[in-house]
């Protein structure tokens, strides 16, 4: 079954999650967030996924966006740094966080080929709504789906459910594309064709299911779309 509708990951698929930190350490008078920021970026990173497993596991669910700043605030605090204005400066760069360079030309090529787009993502609606403006990305995407209805994270099943319930589509007419390997393997699980974007060369999730492409980044998402 041809695939008509492509949908994105948000938070290290679209959006450059680590845009943050790597913004504000270039700014004068960070000092040792400066040297820093690459291991505060990958816990925040971390925790803030974490907490959205633990918070399902112990059924006690908090939005996105409380989570992010549980997960800052985590990794700020491991690195001894205390400093309430740059804390406010990195959540107000989370809201608008870069897309990555082959973002908006990659979608404009999917809607020219007729296909749908959307992001599905654990991000609030305000916080989705901040990254599509701030990159420019709203008129090359045709809906901004958030777990916040559900009130429950990826990998859940009925997140991935929210897809064919916007569109009215069957699960083989989607391709999932994330750069977290847990979500896309969870979304082949569900039976949406997927694409793995490792980035950063990093070994396969020991699930039961496995992403059906594994890419670098996201340029040949359109010739994916068409060939699947
Ligand atoms: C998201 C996170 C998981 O956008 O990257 O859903």
């Amino acid at each position: 079954m041809p695939i008509t509708t492509c949908v994105f990951d948000a938070y290290g698929t679209l959006f450059d999650v680590a845009a943050a930190a790597r913004e504000a350490a270039a700014e004068p008078g960070r000092g040792v967030f400066a040297e820093k920021w690459p291991a505060i970026a990958q816990t925040w990173r971390l925790k803030q996924l974490q907490y959205t497993w633990l918070r399902a596991t112990a059924g006690v669910h908090q939005d996105f966006w409380t989570v992010t700043q549980d997960g800052l605030d985590y990794a700020l605090e491991e690195q001894a740094v205390e400093d309430a204005e740059l804390r406010a400066r990195l959540l107000q760069l989370y809201w608008e966080l870069s897309a990555y360079p082959e973002v908006p030309e990659m979608l404009r090529a999917l809607k020219e080929a007729g296909m749908n787009t959307a992001i599905l993502s654990n991000g609030t609606p305000d916080m989705l709504e901040g990254a599509v403006n701030a990159a420019g990305i709203g008129e090359v995407l045709d809906a901004c789906l958030s777990v916040q209805s559900l009130g429950v994270y990826k990998p859940h099943r009925s997140v991935y459910g929210l897809v064919r319930a916007y569109f009215g589509c069957s699960a083989r007419e989607v391709l999932f594309v994330s750069s977290n390997c847990w979500d896309a393997c969870a979304a082949s699980g569900y039976g949406f064709h997927t694409i793995w974007a490792n980035r950063a060369g990093e070994p396969m999730d020991r699930l039961p299911w496995k992403p059906a492409h594994v890419l670098s980044d996201l340029t040949s998402v359109p010739s994916i779309a068409a060939a699947a």
